[in-house]
Protein backbone atom coordinates (compact mmCIF):
# COMPACT_ATOMS: atom_id res chain seq x y z
CA UNK A 1 0.00 0.00 0.00
CA UNK A 2 1.14 3.41 -0.65
CA UNK A 3 -0.34 6.42 0.77
CA UNK A 4 -0.79 10.14 -1.52
CA UNK A 5 -1.93 13.21 -0.10
CA UNK A 6 -2.19 16.91 -1.36
CA UNK A 7 -3.30 20.11 0.75
CA UNK A 8 -4.27 23.39 -1.00
CA UNK A 9 -5.08 26.91 0.19
CA UNK A 10 -7.41 29.76 -1.22
CA UNK A 11 -7.82 32.87 -0.72
CA UNK A 12 -11.55 33.90 -0.56
CA UNK A 13 -11.04 37.10 -1.42
CA UNK A 14 -9.33 36.56 -4.39
CA UNK A 15 -11.73 33.84 -5.52
CA UNK A 16 -14.57 36.03 -5.12
CA UNK A 17 -12.98 39.06 -7.12
CA UNK A 18 -12.30 36.14 -10.05
CA UNK A 19 -16.10 35.31 -9.64
CA UNK A 20 -17.33 38.51 -9.38
CA UNK A 21 -15.36 39.84 -12.64
CA UNK A 22 -16.71 36.88 -14.95
CA UNK A 23 -12.77 36.01 -14.93
CA UNK A 24 -14.09 32.14 -14.81
CA UNK A 25 -16.55 29.99 -16.65
CA UNK A 26 -17.64 28.47 -13.45
CA UNK A 27 -19.16 25.07 -14.79
CA UNK A 28 -15.75 24.64 -16.55
CA UNK A 29 -14.55 24.75 -12.99
CA UNK A 30 -17.24 23.37 -10.94
CA UNK A 31 -19.43 19.84 -11.10
CA UNK A 32 -23.23 21.22 -11.21
CA UNK A 33 -23.29 18.96 -7.96
CA UNK A 34 -20.82 21.60 -6.39
CA UNK A 35 -22.58 24.49 -7.73
CA UNK A 36 -25.90 23.80 -6.60
CA UNK A 37 -24.47 22.73 -3.46
CA UNK A 38 -23.05 26.51 -2.37
CA UNK A 39 -25.99 28.60 -4.56
CA UNK A 40 -27.96 30.78 -2.41
CA UNK A 41 -25.56 29.70 0.55
CA UNK A 42 -24.89 33.06 3.26
CA UNK A 43 -21.05 31.43 2.10
CA UNK A 44 -20.99 30.36 -1.23
CA UNK A 45 -17.96 31.96 -2.38
CA UNK A 46 -16.41 29.91 0.84
CA UNK A 47 -17.91 26.59 -0.16
CA UNK A 48 -16.70 27.36 -3.71
CA UNK A 49 -12.53 28.36 -2.41
CA UNK A 50 -12.69 25.40 -0.75
CA UNK A 51 -13.94 22.89 -3.47
CA UNK A 52 -11.40 24.58 -5.92
CA UNK A 53 -8.72 23.77 -3.56
CA UNK A 54 -10.45 20.36 -2.97
CA UNK A 55 -9.55 20.30 -6.92
CA UNK A 56 -6.09 21.67 -6.90
CA UNK A 57 -5.36 19.28 -3.57
CA UNK A 58 -6.33 16.08 -5.98
CA UNK A 59 -4.09 17.36 -8.04
CA UNK A 60 -1.23 17.33 -5.95
CA UNK A 61 -2.11 14.03 -4.25
CA UNK A 62 -2.11 12.16 -7.63
CA UNK A 63 1.23 13.93 -8.38
CA UNK A 64 0.78 15.85 -12.15
CA UNK A 65 -0.57 18.99 -11.14
CA UNK A 66 -2.78 20.70 -13.99
CA UNK A 67 -2.33 18.60 -17.09
CA UNK A 68 -2.84 14.88 -17.99
CA UNK A 69 -5.85 16.14 -19.65
CA UNK A 70 -7.80 16.60 -16.64
CA UNK A 71 -10.42 18.62 -16.44
CA UNK A 72 -11.44 20.77 -13.44
CA UNK A 73 -15.01 19.94 -13.48
CA UNK A 74 -14.27 16.27 -13.50
CA UNK A 75 -12.81 16.38 -9.63
CA UNK A 76 -15.92 17.47 -7.50
CA UNK A 77 -17.25 17.37 -4.27
CA UNK A 78 -20.17 15.82 -3.14
CA UNK A 79 -21.73 15.68 0.48
CA UNK A 80 -23.01 13.48 2.08
CA UNK A 81 -26.97 14.40 2.98
CA UNK A 82 -26.96 13.04 6.91
CA UNK A 83 -23.74 14.12 7.94
CA UNK A 84 -22.48 16.76 5.53
CA UNK A 85 -19.35 14.88 5.09
CA UNK A 86 -17.88 15.74 1.88
CA UNK A 87 -16.92 13.29 -0.57
CA UNK A 88 -14.20 13.42 -3.71
CA UNK A 89 -16.42 12.38 -6.87
CA UNK A 90 -14.52 11.56 -9.91
CA UNK A 91 -14.95 11.24 -13.70
CA UNK A 92 -13.62 11.41 -17.05
CA UNK A 93 -10.19 11.80 -17.39
CA UNK A 94 -9.75 11.85 -13.75
CA UNK A 95 -11.67 9.11 -12.81
CA UNK A 96 -9.52 7.32 -15.92
CA UNK A 97 -6.28 8.56 -14.17
CA UNK A 98 -7.45 7.08 -10.54
CA UNK A 99 -7.80 3.46 -11.92
CA UNK A 100 -4.43 3.73 -13.57
CA UNK A 101 -2.98 4.86 -10.51
CA UNK A 102 -4.53 2.47 -8.86
CA UNK A 103 -6.12 4.69 -6.12
CA UNK A 104 -8.69 1.95 -4.04
CA UNK A 105 -9.51 4.98 -1.23
CA UNK A 106 -9.88 8.53 -1.36
CA UNK A 107 -10.80 10.62 1.13
CA UNK A 108 -11.10 14.74 1.37
CA UNK A 109 -11.63 17.10 4.51
CA UNK A 110 -12.54 20.89 4.06
CA UNK A 111 -12.73 24.13 5.75
CA UNK A 112 -12.94 27.44 5.32
CA UNK A 113 -13.49 31.04 6.97
CA UNK A 114 -14.33 34.71 5.46
CA UNK A 115 -10.41 34.43 4.54
CA UNK A 116 -9.18 30.91 3.68
CA UNK A 117 -10.43 27.78 2.56
CA UNK A 118 -8.60 25.01 2.68
CA UNK A 119 -8.44 21.03 1.35
CA UNK A 120 -7.06 17.67 2.30
CA UNK A 121 -6.93 14.41 0.21
CA UNK A 122 -5.19 11.35 0.80
CA UNK A 123 -5.22 8.61 -1.74
CA UNK A 124 -4.48 4.98 -1.15
CA UNK A 125 -2.96 3.26 -3.42
CA UNK A 126 -2.41 -0.32 -4.19
CA UNK A 127 0.94 -1.34 -4.47
CA UNK A 128 0.53 -2.89 -7.83
CA UNK A 129 -0.54 0.79 -9.30
CA UNK A 130 1.92 2.15 -11.55
C1 LIG B 1 -18.10 19.20 10.59
C2 LIG B 1 -17.88 20.41 11.48
C3 LIG B 1 -16.85 20.02 12.52
C4 LIG B 1 -17.37 21.56 10.61
O1 LIG B 1 -16.57 22.48 11.34
P1 LIG B 1 -16.64 24.06 11.23
O2 LIG B 1 -15.52 24.59 12.00
O3 LIG B 1 -18.02 24.49 11.53
O4 LIG B 1 -16.46 24.42 9.68
P2 LIG B 1 -15.22 24.18 8.72
O5 LIG B 1 -15.16 25.35 7.79
O6 LIG B 1 -13.95 23.81 9.41
O7 LIG B 1 -15.68 22.90 7.89
C5 LIG B 1 -16.74 22.97 7.03
C6 LIG B 1 -16.66 21.75 6.18
O8 LIG B 1 -16.71 20.59 7.00
C7 LIG B 1 -17.12 19.51 6.18
N1 LIG B 1 -18.01 18.66 6.95
C8 LIG B 1 -19.29 18.90 7.28
N2 LIG B 1 -19.78 17.86 7.99
C9 LIG B 1 -18.78 16.95 8.09
C10 LIG B 1 -18.67 15.67 8.70
N3 LIG B 1 -19.69 15.09 9.36
N4 LIG B 1 -17.49 15.00 8.62
C11 LIG B 1 -16.45 15.54 7.94
N5 LIG B 1 -16.50 16.76 7.35
C12 LIG B 1 -17.65 17.46 7.45
C13 LIG B 1 -17.81 20.11 4.96
O9 LIG B 1 -17.01 19.84 3.84
C14 LIG B 1 -17.84 21.61 5.27
O10 LIG B 1 -17.64 22.44 4.15
P3 LIG B 1 -18.72 22.52 2.99
O11 LIG B 1 -20.05 22.77 3.61
O12 LIG B 1 -18.24 23.65 2.15
O13 LIG B 1 -18.66 21.20 2.27
C15 LIG B 1 -19.17 20.87 12.17
O14 LIG B 1 -20.05 21.39 11.20
C16 LIG B 1 -19.84 19.73 12.89
O15 LIG B 1 -19.51 19.38 13.98
N6 LIG B 1 -20.77 19.08 12.31
C17 LIG B 1 -21.35 17.90 12.94
C18 LIG B 1 -22.24 17.25 11.99
C19 LIG B 1 -23.44 18.11 11.84
O16 LIG B 1 -23.97 18.66 12.76
N7 LIG B 1 -23.89 18.20 10.62
C20 LIG B 1 -24.98 19.04 10.31
C21 LIG B 1 -25.57 18.64 9.02
S1 LIG B 1 -27.08 19.49 8.81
Amino acid sequence: MEIRTGIDLQSVAKMEKKILSNLLQLDSIFTSQELTYSAGKKRRIEHLSARFAAKEAFLKAIGTGMGKGIELNEIGIRNEPLSGKPRLELQGNALMYVKQLGVISMDVSLSHTDELATAHVVLLLDREGK
